[in-house]
């Protein structure tokens, strides 16, 4: 009889990890063995927190601000998170409708915790953020997938018909990240109202993962859903310090949701992780409430290194490039490449890993079907997107030359 340590449960085995952290890996393995490898792999900012950031934190420490807090987060910290969303979307959050969490993941894992029964369906818009499909899973509900569209030049746009033929009687949430990963899109103002008319129309909830929202190189394109007016109703809402504040390793995500749940999302919260990093919220209070001037001028750069990573990869007749529009991605279409050689995207990212030493990931890491696409983050310096992006123009031509 097979040891019951070996005997995981069934929706655990459900759950895939994060693709991306295995090709990070690879590439990691490569570096260590001496190769030059020039990453567009990541989907972190290239920049350490800001100084004043570390210096409160450091601060937090010497004070010996080192025990559990509460579990929704410092005072100070909730409150500084609701004056944000208040002054940036007028939202009359109150600071006890937000609970602070290890991260924007642990935010939707609580969230999805809380809301997903057996058998529910959450429509994820497709391709994604891994997380929203893998933790609906562990629920016992079932992803279902809206495909966003590609058009040339414009980059992913969702079809708003696709989108209400999806939904059905189980369903129960759908899953909204704008600005988007892996594409780099901005779902149009238009349409965060008629996904809300849809929630409202169906009695669906809508978790909104806005964690790219000071990413936005088309500002006048991006709503958030805080900005409507009755947010409460349908809303779960989710964002965190990860990107804006090149805060990634301090793990520090938020929730926000209507007051009557707080209670019972707080029970989840203590129950998966207690409270999010003492000093680390010091400095999230710090994030937010000191200068932003270095937050603006990384996004100056992102803006320009978006312009730059197009106009490289338009060189190639093989990649099919558009402009991002928020987050710090590209997910070009390589149709025209993968047929004429026969190769999958995951081969085609290999491909250019292994022979020409950038790395990539492909239009699996983000959806479980297959996407003639691969994704580049220009979280990286300048020179490595020119030289980078150069290389791997060069490399699908030069295998043309071979084949
Ligand atoms: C859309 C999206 N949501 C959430 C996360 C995770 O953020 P955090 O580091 O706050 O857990 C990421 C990270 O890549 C992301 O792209």
């Amino acid at each position: 009889m097979k040891d019951p340590t070996l005997n995981i449960q069934p929706r655990a085995m459900d759950v895939s990890g994060e693709t991306a952290f295995t090709y990070l890996a690879l590439a990691r393995k490569l570096s260590r063995e001496g190769k030059r490898i020039i990453s567009f792999g990541i989907g972190q900012p290239d920049y350490v927190t800001p100084a004043h950031i570390r210096e409160e934190a450091k601060r937090a420490l010497d004070e010996g601000f080192t025990g559990y807090t509460e579990t929704a987060g410092i005072p100070e910290l909730r409150e500084a998170i609701a004056w944000y969303l208040n002054s940036r979307y007028r939202a009359d959050v109150d600071p006890d409708e937000v609970i602070v969490t290890t991260g924007a993941k642990t935010a939707i894992f609580v969230a999805m915790a809380a809301y997903v029964r057996p058998g529910d369906e959450v429509i994820v818009i497709d391709p994604a953020y891994y997380a929203y499909a893998q933790a609906a899973k562990l629920f016992g509900g079932k992803p279902v997938l809206v495909p966003l569209r590609f058009e040339p030049d414009v980059g992913f746009r969702l079809d708003m018909e696709e989108l209400r033929r999806s939904i059905s009687e189980r369903t129960r949430m759908i899953a909204v990240n704008s600005p988007h990963n892996p594409t780099g899109n901005i779902i149009p103002r238009d349409q965060i109202e008629e996904i809300y008319d849809l929630a409202r129309k169906h009695n669906i909830i809508i978790l909104s993962d806005e964690i790219y929202d000071n990413f936005l190189y088309e500002p006048q394109k991006f709503k958030s859903f805080l900005e409507l007016p009755d947010w409460r109703s349908h809303l779960v809402y989710v964002n965190g310090f990860s990107k804006t504040f090149s805060m990634t390793g301090w793990r520090l995500g938020y929730l926000v949701v209507r007051k009557e749940v707080i209670p019972k999302m707080l029970d989840l919260a203590v129950t998966v992780y207690s409270c999010a990093t003492s000093f680390a919220q010091r400095g999230a209070v710090a994030a937010i409430k000191g200068s932003w001037e270095a937050v603006y001028e990384m996004i100056e750069e992102f803006k320009r290194r978006a312009e730059v990573l197009y106009r490289v990869l338009s060189e190639s007749e093989y990649i099919e490039a558009y402009k991002p529009e928020g987050a710090f991605y590209m997910f070009p279409r390589v149709s025209k490449f993968l047929k004429k050689t026969g190769m999958s995207a995951e081969e085609l990212v290999k491909y250019l890993l292994y022979e020409h030493g950038v790395l990539t990931l492909p239009g699996s890491a983000f959806s479980e079907r297959e996407w003639d696409h691969i994704r580049f983050s220009f979280a990286t310096k300048m020179n490595n997107i020119i030289e980078g992006g150069k290389i791997v123009v060069e490399a699908l031509r030069g295998y043309k030359r071979m084949s």
